[in-house]
């Protein structure tokens, strides 16, 4: 009994856990300039879809002097992908009284490599240098949390079925004993 809950209980722990890990939230400080994405987190891709990660920097009313650019494994993204597969493009947000500059890496296919590459998006400026971490990782495949899912349902409906069986073997002699 005490086994099967826990059993029970780090399967929902390690089910639970991933929903966090994609929840990740940064602890960014109200309205300064700063990276605001990515935040050292991990994302996850399937082999060969596309990708896009943009690196969102929050910037003062204008943007001059501030450089936004994406690095992999600290070089170039023009040198960790010489035939384009991954390139890099900007657009600027003018907002009332903030800017936003975006530098989005995009993939036309997810290589395998990119799993073992730490991306990482850099701010220079006069005022702050800021690096920010992203890695990709491997969709783990819907079969296994499927599985996952099933036999945690397996589980529960044995412990709840085994609580019940307790409660009415509790009770019985109870029964038994008015209708004697
Ligand atoms: C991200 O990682 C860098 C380098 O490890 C660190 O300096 C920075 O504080 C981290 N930022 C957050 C939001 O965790
Ligand atoms: C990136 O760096 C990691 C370790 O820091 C290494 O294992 C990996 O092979 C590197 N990837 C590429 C494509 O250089």
């Amino acid at each position: 009994m005490i086994v099967l809950m826990a059993t029970f209980i780090s399967l929902c722990a390690s089910i639970s856990s991933k929903i966090c890990a994609s929840a990740a939230l940064c602890r960014n400080a109200p309205g300064h300039m700063q990276i605001l994405y990515p935040c050292n987190n991990t994302i996850e891709a399937v082999v060969g879809s596309k990708l896009e990660i943009t690196c969102r920097v929050l910037s003062e009313l204008h943007t001059v002097g501030i450089l936004v650019y994406w690095l992999a494994n600290h070089t170039y993204i023009e040198d960790y992908s010489k035939n384009n597969r991954v390139k890099e493009h900007k657009t600027e947000r003018r907002g009332h009284e903030k800017s936003y500059l975006e530098v989005t890496l995009s993939f036309s296919q997810v290589e395998r490599k990119d799993f073992e590459v730490i991306f990482s998006c850099v701010m220079l400026s006069e005022k702050l240098d800021q690096e920010r971490f992203i890695s990709i990782n491997p969709v783990v495949s819907n079969g296994d949390s499927q599985i996952a899912i099933a036999v945690a349902v397996v589980a529960s409906i044995i412990l709840i079925s085994m609580i019940i069986y307790k409660l009415l073997k509790f009770k019985s002699p109870q029964t038994y004993v008015i209708f004697n």
